[in-house]
């Protein structure tokens, strides 16, 4: 066993299970919460994420789940690159596809509530999705500009560099129509007066 990533949140092991390379992740303690809301809160958050990452892949590529127990999943490990290291490498190629994969979603009825560039790993040619801890069943119009949004957030942070580039190609992959546009500058303009 291996620890490949420690968060806030959660400890991503790389193990072995009947010889396939998987990850366990496990969902750790919160030492200031109260054990028993904590511990509730970590398992539907489990489940959720196990039942999405099923749903999800009828319409984008997302790991398969193996095991879950309680607090752990034993999932599917995707050899790649993250879009984060992508982009940070200036190679933004992607960015269109993105947009086309999350419109996929989105049209099955999901959102994913967590859309950042760790979440997507490209593995070859094809970009598959994780962390879907958050996500819902949702065909609300906010609610998909939401998902836009807080992917807008996080590149104009952390990618800022290469966000003039990235957002209209992720756009014109989504096809976002106007009324998606106004939407997510409602969400803007909302979040600015808070
Ligand atoms: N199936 C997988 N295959 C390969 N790498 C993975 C896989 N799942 C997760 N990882 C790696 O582990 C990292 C963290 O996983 P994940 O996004 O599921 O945790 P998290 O919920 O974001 O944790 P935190 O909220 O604590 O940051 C990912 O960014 C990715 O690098
Ligand atoms: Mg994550």
């Amino acid at each position: 066993m291996k620890l490949i990533y420690r968060g806030a949140e959660a400890e991503l092991w790389q193990e072995k299970y009947l010889d396939m390379p998987v990850v366990r992740k496990k969902r750790i303690e919160k030492p200031y919460k109260q054990p028993l809301l904590d511990q509730r809160l970590r398992t539907s958050r489990t489940r959720n994420e196990a039942k999405l990452l099923s749903t999800a892949r009828k319409a984008v590529n997302t790991p398969h789940v193996y095991d879950i127990e309680e607090t752990e999943l034993l999932i599917e490990y995707i050899e790649g690159t993250r879009v984060k290291e992508l982009f940070y490498q200036g190679k933004t190629e992607i960015a269109e596809k993105i947009g086309k994969e999350i419109r996929k979603l989105h049209e099955l009825g999901l959102v994913h509530n967590d859309l950042t560039t760790s979440n997507m790993i490209l593995s070859g040619k094809k970009l598959f999705f994780i962390d879907f801890g958050l996500g819902k069943k949702s065909e609300e119009l906010e609610d998909r500009a939401t998902d836009l949004v807080v992917f807008k957030k996080m590149l104009s942070s952390t990618h800022y560099d290469v966000f003039e580039k990235v957002w209209p190609r992720f756009l014109s992959g989504y096809k976002a129509n106007n009324k998606i546009l106004a939407k997510i500058n409602d969400i803007e303009k909302r979040a600015r007066y808070l």
